[in-house]
């Protein structure tokens, strides 16, 4: 999979921008604070329609400006695609994805472009708490079966009524029995999300295993542990009456955890700060290698001022992965002398120039 072109309007501190990149690596230099984090954050957010670096998406649209658009072409196993997302601030928020000039619900067009990120930010994966692992099992899972994100959009959807009921409940403005109807919905699809999640993850620690030892053999006892949240009847039975003092549901697959363990430790209580880098980079590279193994697909590959503070032989690693990639995207401060690249382009006051 490749991107052919990328335009984007009014996005972050880009004006306009209209670019062909090639197959193989494109190289983005520039000095701080020039755009090169927005142009690849631009990237990412056709993969998953979330940005790596914020969760306001009003932050993604030009200051002063109503909304932005970006579109990408790109091709997949030979066959030419566009997805196009219009995020709109003014005069209502809202972000518009339209797959083939046709719109599409977001949660459809998930994983259709196979973007696998490297940010600076991977460490919180390791070290912060459960919601960035979740998340990272979730994009992994809809990159390589499609209907995880619809059955992910369910849940969550019928998570907001079921709270949204319990409140009324407690406020004497609904009747308990209701939940009835809400609750056998929620076991169902509950379930599937969980199964859906376990089979990725036990997809990913078979590679996981196999990529850590190569980076720090001290690393090799490192396990993912997956403990699901199970709710079924007795589960809400049991939970009911701290539900609704709460006013929201507290079991279900929005408290699986995915425990990084090293000798039934938590690693981010025992690892080094450079060794919850190779544990954060390990996941991003079984990711890749997954998603190419099940969907057959290359992921575009996009990596952020990576190179920066890696030692030799992880720089060694993340360059042959780089190199091994269809289609990939760096960023970075200074040319790194090692790495063989196919287009530099230069970025400078908001403005993209090939080299
Ligand atoms: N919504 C926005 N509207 C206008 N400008 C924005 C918006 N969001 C961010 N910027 C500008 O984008 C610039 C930062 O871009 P970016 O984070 O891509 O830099 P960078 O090239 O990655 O720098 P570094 O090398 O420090 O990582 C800042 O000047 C910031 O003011
Ligand atoms: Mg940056």
């Amino acid at each position: 999979m490749r991107i052919t072109r990328l335009q984007l309007s009014w996005f972050r501190n880009y004006e306009y921008v209209d670019i062909t990149p090639v197959p193989g690596v494109n190289l983005f230099l520039g000095e701080n604070g020039v755009g090169k984090s927005n142009l690849l954050e631009a990237i990412a957010f056709f993969g998953n329609f979330s940005s790596p670096r914020t969760s306001d998406t009003n932050a993604l649209v030009q200051a002063n400006k109503p909304k932005c658009r970006i579109m990408a072409t790109y091709l997949s196993n030979g066959q030419e695609e566009q997805i196009a997302v219009e995020i709109v601030v003014m005069p209502k928020r809202e972000t518009r994805v339209l797959v083939n000039s046709i719109p599409s619900a977001q949660y459809k067009a998930h994983g259709h472009m196979k973007i696998i990120g490297f940010w600076p930010s991977d460490l919180e994966i390791v070290s912060d708490g459960q919601e960035k692992r979740r998340a990272l099992i979730d994009e992994v899972t809809y990159q390589i079966d499609f209907t995880h994100s619809k059955t992910l959009y369910q849940y969550r959807h019928l998570l907001r009524q079921r709270n949204a009921l319990l409140r009324q409940i407690s406020s004497g403005r609904a009747d308990k029995n209701l939940l009835k109807y809400w609750d056998g919905k929620l076991i169902e699809l509950a379930s599937l999300v969980q199964y859906k999640r376990k089979a990725t993850i036990h997809r990913l620690i078979e590679i996981f295993n196999e990529i850590i030892p190569q980076l720090d053999e001290r690393l090799s006892k490192v396990s993912i542990v997956y403990r699901m949240n199970i709710v079924d009847s007795r589960a809400l039975q049991d939970s009911i009456a701290r539900d609704l003092a709460l006013g929201y549901t507290t079991v279900g697959p929005h408290r699986d955890t995915v425990g990084l363990e090293l000798d039934r430790q938590d690693v981010k209580d025992v690892a080094s700060t450079g060794q919850k880098k190779t544990i954060a980079l390990a996941l991003r590279l079984s990711q890749m290698r997954l998603v190419r193994n099940i969907s057959g697909d290359e992921p575009i590959l996009v990596a952020d001022d990576i190179f920066s503070d890696l030692d030799e032989a992880h720089k060694k690693t993340v360059t042959l992965a780089i190199s091994a990639a269809e289609q990939a995207f760096i960023s970075s401060i200074e040319r790194p002398k090692w790495l063989k690249v196919d287009l530099s382009w230069k970025i400078s006051n908001g403005r993209i120039y090939r080299e």
